[in-house]
C-alpha cells in the first residue's frame, strides 16, 4: 500500500424502488471499467457502490409490495449485488443507508452541522417532487406549469408528474452562503465537473442564486432521526450523499477509521448521471466546505441511455413507463457479459445521451468483437499451434528490437490510451487499442503465413510474423482487460502467459518485448461466436 497512490471512486447509490436497470448497470460498469485500468496502473483503488433506502419514494415502493421498508430494502440488496456479480463488478465495498455505519455518520454529521452555524430551524412550505426526492419553489413550479398548461395539478419542472404540497417545520442548511465560495471552486477547478460542458450548466446555476436547503422532514419518518430533535428524520440527499465518506471512516469510532478517512479521502471520482449533478457539484461540496471537509477532485457526469425508436428514427429516453426499457438480462443473452460491457463502454460517448439498439449492438460485436479481435486472436494462435509444434515460437537474441509495422504502431500504445482513460474517455481509448487489432489482421493478409509456411527456406520470417502477432495479441489484451477482463485473461492463459493476468504495471506490461516463446499454445473455442440476426 505505502508506494500506491489511493484512487477512490464511487457510483451513485442506487434508489431501491425498482430493480436494476440499464441505466444504473451503465454507470456502474462505466466506474469498473477506471478502477480495474487504476488498479493495473498500480493504484491503491476503492471502488464503493450501495443502494439509498430511505426517503418517500422508497417507503412507497415498499407500501405497494405490501411490505415493511427495511424488508423491501433487504428484499431488493440481492438483485442489485447479483447482477454485480454477474456483470463482473470489482467494487470493494457496497454500501447501504439503512447500515449503522451510515446512521452514525450522519448522526455525526448533524452534531457538525450545527457547530457550524449553517444549520437552522424554520418551517418549509413548498413544493416536493417524490419521484426526484427534489424541492421546488413556487418560481419553478408556476413557470412549468405554464409551459405544460396544466390545471389544477402542478407538475414537476424536472419529471413532469405531480408534485406534493408540503408544508412542515423543517431544519434548513444555509445554502445560499455558499455562492460566492462555489463559484470560486468552479474558476479554480475548471476540471471539477466533467465533461466540460456540464460545467456551464452547473455555473450558471449558481450564479442564479441559491436557496437555503431543507435538510430535515417531519411529515413521514422512514429516514435517519436527527440526534438532538428526534421527530425530524433527515432529508434522503443529506444522507445519500454523506454515504461516500461514511465507506471510508467519516463518524466512526478508533483511529483506525480516523486514519482510513486520512488516507482515502477526499474521493477522486464521483461519477453520476447528469439528472443528479446539481446535488453532486451544489450541495454536496457545500456540505463539505461547512464541515471544513476537503472537495471530491471531480464528478463526472454522464449522459441518459436513449432507445432508437424505430419509427421516427429518433432516441427516446429508456423508462419503464414508456413500454421501451430493456432489461439487462437481454443483452446479457445476445452479447454475452463481455460483449456487454464492450458495447455500452466503447460505442456510447460518455457525457452525451445516447441511442442504443439491438442493430447496433449487432454491428458492433461483429465487427469490432467477432471479426475483429476474436479472430486475431483465433488465426494467430491457430498458425502459432500449428507452424511451431503446439507451441509460441522460440525467441531469437534481438528479437524485440527488429523493426515491423506492428512494433510500430504499439510504440507508445500505452501513453495514448492512458490519456484517454485517464478521463473516462473509452470510445478515444478503444480506438487506440483497435488501430493495434486492424494492424494485426492487415498484417496477416500482407505477410500471408501460409504461403511462408510453405517455403523452408522462410522460416526465420515465419517465425517473425507469428511471433509479431503474438506479441501484438498480448499487448491488446492487457489494454481490453479493463472492459473484458475474464476474455483477455483467457488470451494470455491461451498463450501460456497467465501470469501476466491482473498486471499492476501496465505501462510495463504494453512495452514492445515482453513475450514469454517455446510455451504450449492453444487456439480454444471461438471467443466471440459471430451474431447470425439481431434481436428485436
Ligand atoms: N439515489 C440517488 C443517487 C444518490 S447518490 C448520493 C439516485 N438514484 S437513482 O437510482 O434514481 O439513479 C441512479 C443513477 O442512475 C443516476 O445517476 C441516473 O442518472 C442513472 N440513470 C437512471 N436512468 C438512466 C438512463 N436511462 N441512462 C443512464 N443513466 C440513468 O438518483
Amino acid at each position: 500500500m505505502a508506494d500506491k497512490k489511493p484512487f477512490f471512486i464511487t457510483t451513485p447509490i442506487y434508489y431501491v424502488n425498482a430493480a436494476p436497470h440499464l441505466g444504473t448497470a451503465y454507470c456502474t460498469i462505466l466506474c469498473d471499467v477506471q478502477a480495474r485500468y487504476r488498479r493495473a496502473s498500480g493504484y491503491d483503488v476503492k471502488f464503493l457502490t450501495g443502494m439509498d433506502e430511505h426517503g418517500e419514494k422508497v417507503e412507497e415502493a415498499a407500501r405497494n409490495h405490501g411490505m415493511q421498508p427495511q424488508e423491501w430494502c433487504d428484499s431488493q440488496a440481492p438483485l442489485f449485488k447479483d447482477l454485480w456479480k454477474t456483470l463482473e463488478i470489482s467494487n470493494d465495498d457496497f454500501i447501504r443507508t439503512t447500515e449503522p455505519r451510515q446512521v452514525k455518520a450522519v448522526q455525526y454529521l448533524w452534531e457538525r452541522m450545527k457547530e457550524s452555524g449553517y444549520l437552522y430551524k424554520g418551517s418549509y412550505d413548498g413544493w416536493y417532487c417524490v419521484p426526484e426526492e427534489t424541492y421546488f419553489t413556487e418560481t419553478q413550479v408556476s413557470k412549468s406549469d405554464e409551459a405544460n398548461h396544466t390545471e389544477g395539478q402542478h407538475l414537476c419542472p424536472d419529471c413532469g408528474r405531480p408534485l406534493e404540497r408540503v408544508q412542515e417545520e423543517s431544519y434548513f442548511f444555509k445554502l445560499s452562503a455558499f455562492q460566492d465560495r462555489l463559484l470560486k471552486l468552479y474558476e479554480e477547478h475548471p476540471d471539477f465537473v466533467q465533461p466540460d460542458f456540464r460545467m456551464n450548466e452547473v455555473r450558471s446555476f449558481v450564479e442564479g442564486g441559491l436557496q437555503d436547503l431543507s435538510v430535515s422532514r417531519t411529515s413521514f419518518d422512514w429516514g435517519i432521526k436527527v440526534p438532538f430533535d428526534e421527530k425530524h428524520v433527515t432529508y434522503v440527499w443529506f444522507d445519500a450523499l454523506l454515504n461516500y465518506m461514511t465507506a471510508v471512516g467519516y463518524g466512526q469510532d478508533g483511529p483506525e477509521a480516523a486514519a482510513e478517512l486520512a488516507y482515502r479521502w477526499p474521493a477522486q471520482y464521483h461519477v453520476v448521471g447528469k439528472d443528479i449533478i446539481r446535488f453532486h457539484c451544489i450541495i454536496w461540496p457545500a456540505m463539505l466546505m461547512a464541515i471544513g471537509a476537503a472537495l471530491p477532485e471531480h464528478v463526472f457526469a454522464h449522459g441518459f441511455l436513449m432507445v432508437r425508436n424505430e419509427q421516427t428514427g429518433k432516441g427516446e429516453k429508456m423508462s419503464k413507463s414508456r413500454g421501451n426499457a430493456i432489461a439487462p438480462q437481454d443483452v446479457i443473452d445476445m452479447l454475452g457479459v463481455e460483449g456487454y460491457r464492450y458495447y455500452f463502454m466503447t460505442d456510447v460517448v460518455h457525457g452525451e445521451d445516447s441511442a442504443i439498439s439491438f442493430d447496433r449492438m449487432e454491428q458492433v460485436y461483429n465487427a469490432d468483437l467477432a471479426n475483429s479481435w476474436g479472430n486475431l486472436v483465433s488465426r494467430s494462435l491457430n498458425m502459432s499451434a500449428k507452424y511451431f509444434d503446439g507451441k509460441t515460437p522460440q525467441l531469437d537474441e534481438g528479437w524485440a528490437s527488429k523493426d515491423n509495422p506492428l512494433r510500430t504502431v504499439a510504440q507508445g500504445i500505452a501513453a495514448r490510451y492512458a490519456q484517454h482513460m485517464d478521463k473516462l474517455q473509452y470510445v478515444q481509448a478503444k480506438d487506440v487499442v483497435m488501430e493495434l487489432v486492424h494492424a494485426a489482421n492487415h498484417y496477416i493478409e500482407d505477410t500471408a503465413p501460409w504461403a511462408v509456411a510453405k517455403d523452408p527456406a522462410r522460416a526465420g520470417e515465419l517465425k517473425d510474423i507469428i511471433v509479431n502477432l503474438l506479441e501484438s495479441i498480448r499487448i491488446c489484451a492487457h489494454l481490453l482487460a479493463p472492459f473484458m477482463p475474464t476474455t483477455s485473461a483467457e488470451v494470455l492463459r491461451r498463450m501460456s502467459l497467465g501470469d501476466e493476468v491482473d498486471t499492476c504495471d501496465l505501462a510495463a506490461a504494453c512495452e514492445w518485448g515482453q513475450l514469454k516463446g517455446g510455451l504450449p499454445v492453444t487456439k480454444g473455442d471461438a471467443l466471440f461466436p459471430r451474431l447470425a440476426k439481431a434481436k428485436k
